[in-house]
Parts: C-alpha cells; structure tokens; sequence
C-alpha cells in the first residue's frame, strides 16, 4: 500500500460556519458558547475534526476573513477563555478542532497595518505590499483625491476577486496597496522575513494552546511574481491574477519553511485552500514526503469548466454537467494516486447549497439526491468535508433584492456589474446570486421549525432560509430514513473499512450521461482484497445499468427502498463490497 497511514486520511471533517450556526444569548449571532452545546450534535454524526471559520478579532467586512488580532477572540463569538473551553469540551469527546489561517492578508485594522501605513519608513511598511503611482509626469498637480486619477495610476491592472482594482490608494503616504481581496483587506508581504517569523510565531501560539490543526485560506497567493506585470484584460474576474498571485515563484519554499519551523513539530492536519491550483501543483502542496501541507481544496469541480458559459466571471445560472464533473473528479483521484493525498467537498460556506447545485431541492427529490451526491463523494479517496447543514439537505436561499445580501463578492459584484457598467440586469445578476452566490451556505443553521429555525431567540444577523419548518435537524433526527441517518451511516462506514479510506479509485462508465460509477480496491496483506463498487444516478429518470447484474456481496449502502435488476431509479445510489 503507498498510502502511509494518518489520522486525518481516515477523518471526516464538519465545518462550522460560527456565525451561523447556534447563538447562545439572543444577539442574533452564532457564538464558541452556541458551538459548545452543539458538540454532542456533530459527535452523533460521526465526525472526528471540526474546521472553524475564522473567529478572530475582526471588523467583519469578510465575515471574519479580515482579521484585526490573531490572538483574540471576534466579539460577538464570546472570549479566548470560551474558545479554552470549547477545545476542552471537543477533546473530551474525542473531537479535534481546525482553526481557519488567514494570512495572505489582514484587516486594514490589524495594528501591523495601522503602523505600515504611517509612513515609508515606519518598521512596518514592508509587512504590506506599497507600490507608486504609475505614469506620474514629473510636476504633475493633478488631484490625487480624484478616485479617477486614482484608477489611472494604479500600479497595474489587477483587479481585486472582489471586484474593481486591487489597488488601493493612500493619501497620507502617496503610495498603493495591493489588496486580492476587499479594500479592507490588504495583502501580507510574505517576501519580508519579519512578516513569516510572525506568522510562525503566532501560529507556534495556537498550536501550543493545543489545537489540532489548520485550513489555510488563500494559501497557493501568498507569493506574487515581484515584476508586478499587468494581467491580461477581460480574463475573467480571477483570471488577472491568476498567473502572478496564485502559485507564485515562492510559494512552496515558504511552506517549507512553514512545515520546518510549525507544523512538522506537532501532529496536526493541515489543508491548503489553494485557489487556481492544478493537478500538478497539487502534488507539490501536498506531497506525500509531507514536506508541506497535508492536502489541499481544488476547484476544480466548482468553478472553471462547467461556468464557461457563464454570465460575467463565476457568475452563471447554469447547472453543472455531470461529465464535467466526473472527468474533474476523476482526473484529480486518478492523478492524486500515490503521489499526494486529496480532499473531497461539495460545499462549503464560499459555494452555493449542494443539494440545490449538484443534486435536486425539489420536495420529490430533495432528500434522495441529497443522498445519492453524499454517496457519490464519501466513497471516493481522500478525505471528506461535511459543510454545516449538508447532512440535513438545507438548499440554497433566494434573494428577490441586493439589498437582502449580506455577502460583500455579492454586493461588489452588483455595484460593479449592474449599477456601473450596466453589463448585466439586476434580476439576472440576482438569478446568479439564487445560484452559486456564497450567502446560500450562510444563513442560519435551522435547528427546528420553532421561531427562527431555533438558531436564535433574538433577530438573526441574516435571514433564515423559509424552507424551515420542512427542514431542520429535529425533523431529520426523528426521521430514520433522514439525510442526516445516511451520512452518519456513511461516516460510519468510513471509519470501518479502510479500502473505503485507502483503496485505489479505478473509474467506470465514464461515458454515461447519467451515471457516476467506480470501484475502489484495496489489495493489503494478510486480509485479502477488498472491493467497492458504486453507482450513482444524477438524473431524475430512470436509467439502464447492469453494473450490479451479477455482483454479488454485501450491500453497504443505498438510498432506494428496493432496486430494480438492470436499471437504477432516479438519483438511486449503491455501493456493494465483494
Ligand atoms: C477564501 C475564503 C473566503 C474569503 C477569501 C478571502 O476564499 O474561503 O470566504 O472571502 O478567502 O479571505
Ligand atoms: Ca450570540
């Protein structure tokens, strides 16, 4: 077997969105005290890691993606004494905890920024990337307050993932800031020393405080190319930057140096967000040698392909194809095999419902798809990511104004596309919001069908999906053929077979246009070889498969009360082991 083995290669893992998901004192907001009584939750299910979003002292322009002290605890989430107990209470139960690193930037309100932005000599100007105006004749008196002056002379082209320019302008010094994300977001300047012994030492902190763990967002940015070239134009919203900002010059030798000085001194799992990575560039990131991250999130799946013919950059109303997303798949388990270890999601709090995206919310279908997609995932290889919600099938949400969007890649998008350059209608714009905006995965947890969804008994920070009273998790606990049952069952059977967390993926039917189907094998020593074979239908109709015809073996799981030989129902999914 080529795989070494590893607690976090055999873990699934629950993503809590804070936030959103239990508020404990009726501000409307989720709090670590609302997390702390759910943990007996997330224990039922079955899963072993729980990945917090960022719950750092944050203004919030991001949702807490803008951190202002990487040492304190987010206001509203309580304090670094309930973030104590909240580890303490996980661990008792036998549940490890994953902190959110955010350092390819900062909030503009991190004090590292506030003194970087005094002057050009302050000690921390180069934490920051400052750049000069470009194009300046020598005596020129234009106003620099102007902001069209200020468009004019950004240092190049690139524009922000968050819509407009990526530079920011600054009066008191002259100087541009580069931000990929909000303006309220500047760009950490990993080229400076200083800027990587403080985030070794501050990472060192937490993983000394005893944590189990890191998702570290952005991470394939954090090396630009230092020319600062000008992107190509109209290539897309993420396309400028791509060839300059992701997977840069250094970016593997910084995680190195990363894994030299934290995280190969202690046993904790780690995982890249790594925005425009490759197959290829996935097997350096995470390399079995272990020389620097455990695995990273592609997305291949989720953007790119299937979104060509989208309306302005990753806004579409179009559902994915299920060939595109077999062959993405595919190719990434295929390519992974001995090489590098994967992870596997759907979903997540940047994407929209998976339910409504790659299965069907419909009342009729709702719940089987639901299945059938987890089905589709969980028996693959690498390690699965259950986003908060997706195991009681939640769907996406829909906004009838911008004004009911809390997202700020959604009102940026908005002000850019509709109100500026009028390149698209306000209800199309909105249509791709119902879609793929990142709001659908944030609105709050729905617990029950009393006041709220039960998540608050206050007002809640944002809307709770109307859906409610038919879905929540009192209804899918008392319900044993629930969304939530299946994937406890799943996560169970992960726990238990090791060719389901180790076997090689060998692909079939891959030129159905219903199915998804492939086997997992694993050959070990001493006990014998071990089989899966899964099929999943991705359509509403019926459809031939003889895949099953004459296999025998236990079946493990399956979404449908009985089969038909020859066919699968719709959204049927089964797996047998032999
Ligand atoms: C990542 C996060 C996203 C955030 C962005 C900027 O993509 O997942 O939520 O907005 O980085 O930090
Ligand atoms: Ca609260």
């Amino acid at each position: 077997m080529s795989d070494k083995r590893a607690w976090w290669k055999e873990a699934v893992i629950y993503q809590i969105y804070p936030r959103s998901f239990a508020d404990s004192n009726g501000d409307g907001i989720g709090d670590l005290n609302g997390i702390i009584g759910k943990l007996d939750y997330v224990k039922k299910l079955g899963a072993d890691v729980i990945w917090l979003n960022p719950i750092y002292k944050s203004p919030n322009d991001d949702n807490g993606y803008d951190i202002a002290d990487y040492r304190d605890i987010m206001t509203e989430f309580g304090t670094m004494a309930d973030f104590d107990r909240l580890l303490a209470e996980a661990h008792i139960r036998g549940l490890r905890i994953v902190m959110d690193l955010v350092v390819n930037h900062t909030s503009d309100e991190n004090a590292w920024f506030i003194e970087s932005r005094k002057s050009k000599d302050n000690p921390y100007r180069d934490f920051y990337i400052w750049k000069d105006p470009k194009n300046v004749s020598e005596g020129d008196t234009a106003d620099r307050s102007d902001p069209k002056w200020q468009d004019e002379h950004a240092p190049n082209n690139w524009e922000s993932c968050f819509s407009g320019s990526a530079w920011q302008y600054d009066q008191t010094t002259g100087q541009y800031y580069l931000h990929c994300f909000s303006k309220k977001q500047p760009d950490l300047n990993w080229e400076n020393p200083k800027v990587r012994d403080e985030v070794f030492d501050m990472m060192n902190w937490w993983c000394q405080k005893g944590i189990d763990g890191f998702r570290m967002d952005v991470i394939s940015m954090i090396s630009k190319v230092q020319s600062y070239p000008d992107g190509k134009v109209n290539d897309g919203v993420y396309g400028d930057l791509n060839p300059y900002v992701c997977n840069g010059p250094h970016v593997h030798e910084y995680l190195q140096e990363m894994n030299r000085r934290v995280l190969s001194k202690y046993d904790i799992m780690t995982v890249g967000e790594a925005a425009g990575v490759t197959l290829e560039q996935a097997t350096h990131y995470a390399n079995n040698d272990g020389a620097e991250l455990g695995m990273v999130f592609h997305f291949e799946h989720t953007d790119g392909g299937q979104n060509s013919d989208a309306m302005i950059g990753k806004w579409s109303v179009n559902p994915p194809k299920l060939s595109y997303i077999r062959s993405t798949l595919n190719k990434w388990q295929t390519g992974l095999e001995g090489k590098a270890w994967g992870s596997l999601y759907w979903d997540n709090h940047d994407q929209p419902r998976a339910v409504s995206r790659f299965g069907n919310d419909s009342p009729e279908w709702r719940v089987r798809s639901a299945k059938m997609i987890a089905t589709c995932l969980h028996f693959q290889k690498g390690t699965p990511y259950v986003y908060q919600g997706e195991e009681i099938g939640m769907t996406n949400m829909h906004f009838s104004s911008v004004e009911d969007c809390n997202d700020i890649e959604e009102r940026n998008a908005y002000r850019q596309y509709v109100t500026e350059q009028h390149m698209i209608s306000s209800e199309d714009m909105l249509r791709c919001f119902d879609h793929v905006g990142r709001d659908n995965a944030r609105t709050p947890m729905q617990w029950n069908d009393g006041p709220q969804a039960g998540f608050t008994t206050g007002t809640p920070w944002f809307t709770v999906n109307p859906n409610y009273r038919e879905i929540n998790v009192e209804q899918a606990l008392a319900d044993p053929d629930s969304v939530f049952y299946y994937y406890q069952k799943l996560i169970a059977l992960r726990h238990k077979l090791p060719v389901m967390v180790y076997g090689k993926f060998i692909p079939l039917l891959e030129d159905s246009d219903s199915i998804y189907a492939y086997r997992r094998v694993l050959d070990e020593e001493g006990a014998g070889k071990q089989t899966i074979t899964v099929a999943c239908n991705w359509t509403d109709q019926k459809v031939p498969c003889s895949l099953f015809d004459d296999l025998q073996g236990e079946e493990l799981i399956t979404n449908v009360d009985s089969h038909e030989k020859g066919f699968l129902l719709p959204y049927e999914a089964r797996a047998i082991l032999s």
